[in-house]
């Protein structure tokens, strides 16, 4: 069994390295502080401390025919991910990898006005922050063709669960959009992420891409309003479209501007993943069970 590296090894990084340590695989994830090595070692994961932004800190990294999975983000700014360039440079080439999985982002795709869209949809990011993804994605796919390591793309929409709601914006009484005129997003349970990571890892086919989510996308509006019920909280007040350009922050009207509906019919076919969270009824459901933050 190939050992397992983690590069960005947070609460997704921690979900996948689960299944891999209950049948005896060594896990080792990326630690760049004190505080996350020892999340890590108190998970059964070896931390390796390193920052992806420090190149003189990633040498000797415990590549050779490892399952690499890279969850780091790309920096805050900027239009590139120099993160991901470090990691892949610093790959000794008598230590390559046996396969390495990115998890990427939808917004690679931009606005696609509310239409359903498979990976053959061309990638026109919007913002700064889905152009930093899509150089992510280039840089790993250039690696991958020169060196022949198998790397799989997933591009995942908004990430849900337990202890990742919006529970501080509806505590607040933040205002949503009318329904009507909200985009669609997309969702995808955490448990559900890591399980599509684990099989892109076994199935997932050397360059390609996959979009991950649960194909019951929702507009963002309905999101908010299914989430304060399900946590019995006060429902959010409804704005206008022309409100919402006066009251929202920058980020969340950079949401607002993009609308698209993921198929993720490669993704349950070729990496013959099933859901636990169908949609987001059921992953809601099952909060009742979890507490919250
Ligand atoms: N939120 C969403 O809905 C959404 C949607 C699509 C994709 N994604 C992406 O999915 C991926 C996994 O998400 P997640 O929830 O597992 O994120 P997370 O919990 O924030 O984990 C990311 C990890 O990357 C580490 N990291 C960041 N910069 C680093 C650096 N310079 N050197 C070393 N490690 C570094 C962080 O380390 P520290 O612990 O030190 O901070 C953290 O442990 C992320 O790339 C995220 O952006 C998120």
């Amino acid at each position: 069994m190939n050992p397992v590296l983690i590069a960005g090894c947070g609460d997704i990084g921690q979900r996948v390295a689960r299944p891999y340590r209950a049948q005896g695989i060594a896990v080792q994830g990326l630690a760049r502080s004190e505080a996350r090595a020892a999340r890590l070692r108190a998970e059964g994961i070896e931390p390796v401390l390193a920052d992806l932004a420090d190149r003189g800190m990633l040498k000797d990294l415990p590549t050779a025919g490892a399952m690499v999975f890279y969850f780091a983000p790309p920096p805050t700014q900027g239009e590139r991910d120099p993160l991901i360039q470090n990691f892949l440079t610093a790959i000794d080439p008598a230590r390559r990898p046996a396969k390495l999985v990115l998890i990427s982002t939808s917004a690679v795709y931009g606005d696609c006005q509310g239409a359903w869209i498979t990976e053959a949809q061309a990638a026109e990011p919007q913002t700064a922050r889905g152009r930093r993804r899509l150089d992510a994605e280039n840089t790993l796919r250039r690696w991958g063709r020169e060196t022949g390591v198998p790397c799989v793309i997933l591009r995942v929409g908004g990430i849900y669960g337990p202890g990742r709601l919006p529970v501080a914006r509806l505590q607040k009484g933040l205002p949503i959009l009318e329904p009507a005129d909200s985009p669609y997003t997309n969702r995808i349970h955490q448990d559900d992420l890591a399980r599509v990571c684990v099989a892109a890892a076994q199935r997932g086919l050397a360059g390609e891409i996959y979009n991950v989510a649960d194909g019951h996308p929702g507009t963002m509006s309905q999101y908010f309003i299914d989430v304060a019920k399900a946590l019995g909280l006060p429902p959010p007040p409804i704005v206008s479209r022309a409100e919402a350009e006066k009251v929202m922050s920058a980020g969340m009207l950079s949401y607002l501007r993009e609308s698209r509906r993921l198929d993720n019919r490669k993704m349950r076919e070729e990496l013959a993943v099933e859901l636990q969270y169908p949609d987001l009824a059921a992953g809601l459901a099952a909060l009742k069970n979890t507490p919250q933050q």
